[in-house]
């Protein structure tokens, strides 16, 4: 089966070739970034407009890289939340106009879906696993007991761990996306900062509002007392505090539900520390990180996991298919 997939649901404009579930003929990603940097994150309007202007050149290059033609193509899959509504609408009824033009079935799928199915590119999916999801808007832990089955145990109460990352650099002054700023910049440092234990009551559950707000007093009261900040070794401090409440609480679901398998998904997947970390604490369980390409938005992901939801439902959704800026991972 030869899925054509397509996620526009925040800055990436992206279309992929893929075939049953796992190997990547072709996958597109054409990046806004440059583009909101000067804002200091994402401008919704801005990235609407951008994926209208790009989405049909990033289809043709698809099919050509894959060396597919629409006949071709036995499934779309299309990513309908959560995510940016203008940004998601454009790859949606792209997706909806490719499905009725050519007469093809087409899947709404969730983000998240996706971001976990990123996985499966390299690593067979095996179950029960837990699952970590750690990007911009997401951070939680979710299980799974077979394909397309997902239960979310526990996620932040308050800020995403991706997001948390993205406010520290845009203190600092260090510019947009601040992960993958302060991951490099962690790696020159020393954890030198006191920072506090996140503790939440539950085992499942995040918190990263006061760390966050921790790092930002601190060097507020620094600047006022014009101490000099050494970055490096701040973002050390905030890392290694971030990553190993990621750890901690992976660890607590894991242990309850017995998984076979440790998965780590979305954007902060490809953090340098988070990875090492997993390396080092989950020794006796089998783990898996996607490819570095694989961990931010990219199509990919949302073909392989489309093909797992058509196989499991052999649903297929309407015309009138919408898209939602707020969507629950059962949905
Ligand atoms: O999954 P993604 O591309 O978009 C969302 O669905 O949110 O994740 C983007 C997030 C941003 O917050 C970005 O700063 C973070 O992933 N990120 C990282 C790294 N690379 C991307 N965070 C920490 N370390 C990295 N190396
Ligand atoms: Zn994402």
């Amino acid at each position: 089966m030869i899925v054509l997939s397509v996620e526009s649901s925040c800055d990436e404009t992206s279309v992929s070739i893929s075939q049953n579930g796992k190997t990547i003929l072709s996958n597109i990603v054409l990046s806004q970034i440059e583009l909101h940097q000067a804002f200091g994150g994402v401008v919704p309007e801005i990235a609407s407009r951008e994926h209208v202007k790009g989405i049909t050149a990033v289809f043709e290059k698809a099919l050509k890289d894959a060396d597919k033609t629409p006949s071709d193509i036995d499934l779309i899959a299309v990513t309908k939340g959560p995510g940016l509504i203008g940004s998601l609408l454009v790859g949606i009824n792209a997706a909806k106009a490719f499905a009725f033009a050519h007469q093809i079935p087409i899947v709404g799928i969730h983000h998240i879906a996706g971001h976990i199915y990123a996985n499966h590119i390299e690593n067979d999916l095996e179950f029960p696993l837990i699952a970590l999801v750690v990007s911009g808007g997401h951070t939680e832990l979710v299980l799974m007991k077979e394909h397309y089955s997902f239960e979310t145990l526990g996620q932040t109460y308050d800020d995403a761990v991706g997001e948390a990352y993205d406010k520290i650099a845009r203190v600092l002054d260090l510019g947009y996306p601040g992960g993958p700023i302060i991951d490099k910049l962690a790696h020159e440092g020393q954890p030198t900062y006191p920072m506090p234990n996140i503790d939440t009551s539950s085992r499942y559950d995040f918190s990263y509002s006061g760390l966050k707000s921790h790092v930002i007093n601190m060097i507020n009261t620094m600047r006022m007392k014009k101490e000099p900040i050494n970055h490096r070794n701040m973002a050390a401090s905030f890392q290694k505090a971030a990553v190993k409440h990621l750890i901690t609480q992976s660890k607590h679901a894991i242990e309850d539900v017995d998984a076979k398998m440790f998965v780590v998904a979305g954007g902060v997947a490809a953090n340098k520390h988070l990875r090492a970390e997993v390396n080092k604490h989950f020794k006796d369980i089998k783990t898996t990180m996607p490819a570095f390409k694989y961990c931010t938005d990219n199509a990919a992901m949302m073909g392989i996991a489309g093909y797992f939801y058509y196989q499991k439902y052999q649903r297929q959704d309407a015309m009138d298919m919408n898209g939602f800026s707020r969507l629950d991972l059962r949905e």
